[in-house]
């Protein structure tokens, strides 16, 4: 009861908010600042999802199965395939992100150069997370190398994994956040935020599983 950080008794106004009135100030608030109407909008959204669902059952099919190293004989060249597959549609997400945010209303605040200079900042922050966590890595590193079981020998802990777990997919989102800002467009804000949920859900995902690779290998070691 102490914890709560308002008193319960201004709860129960909101029992005669009147809805219909709520739903309507939304729906103006959408018409003016996002277009919910325009299907690009959830082509994109669909993109975004599609994206780490699909690295994520390929990549666990094959660790399952070894089906793509049989397929292409090394683990390497499946690694590298599964790699350039998951490049194309980060592509594609890419493309259908900025054909959503074309045809949306732009925000007055940050229609300007100060405004597009802060979404260049944001743009420019997630780049060198995105290129220095690739460079550390490297490319069987970044694209799920360990599902095909190969390995890194030590975990990798210099920049930028010194600032982040996980930089590729947080330098990726902060990257989007920038476009958004630049095209002053809060449906650009929205679709990010879609790409920042999604990518937690994978690494809720994706985390215990690696952790789960790295043990084995390790007890094997004894
Ligand atoms: C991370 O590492 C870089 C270079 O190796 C260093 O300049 C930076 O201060 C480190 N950051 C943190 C938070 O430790």
């Amino acid at each position: 009861m102490f914890l709560l950080p308002f008193p319960l008794d201004c709860c129960e106004g909101l029992n005669n908010v009147d809805y219909s009135q709520v739903d309507l100030s939304i729906m103006r608030l959408a018409a003016d600042y996002v277009d919910l109407t325009d299907p690009r909008l959830g082509v994109a959204a669909l993109c975004i999802a599609l994206n780490p669902l699909f690295w994520n059952l390929v990549a666990r099919w094959e660790h399952r199965s070894r089906s793509l190293t049989r397929v292409f004989g090394s683990p390497y060249v499946a690694c590298y395939c599964l790699g350039a597959v998951i490049m194309l549609l980060n592509f594609l997400r890419s493309h259908c992100f900025m054909e959503a945010m074309k045809s949306q209303p732009r925000l007055k605040l940050l229609d300007s150069l100060v405004g597009y200079s802060i979404g260049v900042a944001f743009a420019a922050v997630g780049t060198v997370l995105m290129v220095s966590s690739f460079l550390a890595l490297g490319f069987v590193g970044t694209f799920l190398g360990d599902y095909f079981g190969i390995l890194m020998e030590v975990k990798v802990t210099c920049f930028p994994f010194n600032v982040s777990d996980n930089p590729m997919y947080w330098g990726s989102t902060i990257i989007y956040f920038g476009w958004s800002i630049m095209h002053a467009s809060l449906a650009g804000v929205l679709l990010t935020a879609v790409v920042a949920l999604c990518y937690m859900i994978a690494l809720r995902y994706e985390g215990p599983f690696t952790e789960e690779i790295y043990r084995q290998k390790a007890s094997k070691h004894l």
